[in-house]
């Protein structure tokens, strides 16, 4: 894994286009493809699961959404995806949920073989890779959340991969530095309250988040932004390497205390876990203080690694059905808030079965950054100790 920003970015053909957020992106390159291969009802292939944000995004610019199921281990059909083509499809959109690394060699091969463009969405990971390729590398596009995997208010940016026509991105404001300032100041302040606290919740100022909508009557419009120079230079002053060394060791603590579990099952764990002979040299919780060096003598001993390369955004797991919210309200109790992906997709399609499930059962635990100890202590603990 390359260690810091400019290492990453020399994965790619060209410098990033820097926005406000990953969703201008898109909404740029959708209409920089209808300016140059304009169709007269230009669609676009998407995955049913998405937030209502991209859906609005995809409706302002014009497109038709066609959308393929998405499974309960975020993958997808090329198959499916094939029959959705037809002569008005410009783009397939493929996206690496959570941080799960999905392999989009068959796809890179349909949309070739199609002349259509492969869109990929790596909003939720940064400086990952699937089978040693970098993510980001194989979509003709590839768009990165700085806010959302640096925990700032504003950020993302483009990788063009491919460039058939000359590409100017068409951002007319810039978000104001003292808006960011005024939100990293804020957030910071909170992360070490919570840590000083050891994971009280002091002010008891979580809630469950508002679920995103579409009103489908409504004139969707975009005003495409610029990233402030705040975040700019936040985002070149951070050690990209030890931010996600911190999310991977979150995930690997939280896989090895509730694994086991019967009530759910981490999305992805099969495909990306390895076994490792490791022993616990101390009676800390701390993934950190785990050592390589002795071989393990019973299969307690045994913890599970992730392979090189899955750098996740939170952890997503796979609830039984109709006890997802109990468990939210169960953490959400213990100063845990926990997101559950978008439950507005598949948007009443019901065709999406698989989405289906995710949108009643998919639950996202925080495993950013900023999370400590005590609080990966707390949803280890309490997802124990729950009676579901
Ligand atoms: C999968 C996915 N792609 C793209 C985006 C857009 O990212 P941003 O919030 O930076 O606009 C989001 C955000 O909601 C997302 O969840």
């Amino acid at each position: 894994m390359q260690t810091d920003l400019k290492q990453f970015l020399e994965c790619f053909p060209q410098e990033p286009h820097y926005y406000a957020n990953a969703g201008h992106v898109f909404y740029d390159i959708m209409n920089w493809i209808q300016e140059n291969r304009p169709k007269s009802k230009p669609n676009i292939i998407m995955p049913a699961y998405i937030p209502a944000k991209l859906y609005r995004f995809i409706l302002a610019a014009g497109y038709k959404p066609k959308f393929y199921d998405v499974s309960t281990e975020l993958d997808f059909s090329v198959d499916e995806i094939r029959s959705l083509i037809d002569d008005q499809t410009q783009m397939v959109f493929a996206i690496h949920y959570f941080g799960i690394p999905v392999d989009l060699d068959p796809l890179k091969q349909l949309t070739q073989e199609q002349d259509l463009f492969l869109f990929e969405d790596c909003a939720h990971t940064l400086n990952g890779s699937w089978q040693g390729k970098t993510l980001g590398t194989t979509g003709d596009f590839a768009i990165f959340s700085i806010r959302k995997m640096l925990q700032l208010h504003c950020g993302g940016f483009l990788m063009l991969n491919k460039q058939p026509w000359p590409f100017q991105p068409s951002r007319t404001k810039k978000v104001s530095n003292f808006f960011t300032g005024y939100h990293i100041v804020g957030s910071r302040i909170k992360y070490s309250l919570n840590r000083l606290s050891r994971g009280r919740n002091l002010f008891q100022k979580i809630s469950i988040p508002e679920i995103g909508y579409i009103d489908f009557n409504e004139k969707q419009t975009v005003t495409v932004k610029r990233m402030d120079r705040l975040s700019q230079w936040y985002l070149s002053k951070s050690k990209l390497s030890t931010l996600i060394e911190k999310r991977r060791e979150n995930v690997r603590f939280l896989w090895n205390h509730i694994r086991d579990l019967e009530t759910f099952a981490p999305i992805g764990f099969d495909r990306l876990s390895e076994i490792n002979n490791t022993v616990r040299h101390s009676n800390s919780h701390s993934d950190s203080e785990i050592h390589n060096s002795q071989p393990a003598e019973s299969s307690a001993d045994q913890k599970y690694q992730l392979i090189n390369g899955y750098v996740p955004f939170s952890l997503p797991i796979l609830t039984l059905a109709g006890t997802r919210e109990f468990i939210q309200k169960e953490l959400l109790n213990c100063g845990i808030m926990c997101y559950i992906g978008w439950s507005e997709a598949p948007f009443g399609m019901k065709e999406c079965r698989k989405a289906e499930q995710l949108q009643s059962r998919l639950l996202e635990l925080p495993v950013h950054h900023y999370i400590n100890q005590y609080q990966l202590d707390t949803m280890a603990d309490c997802l124990n100790g729950m009676k579901l």
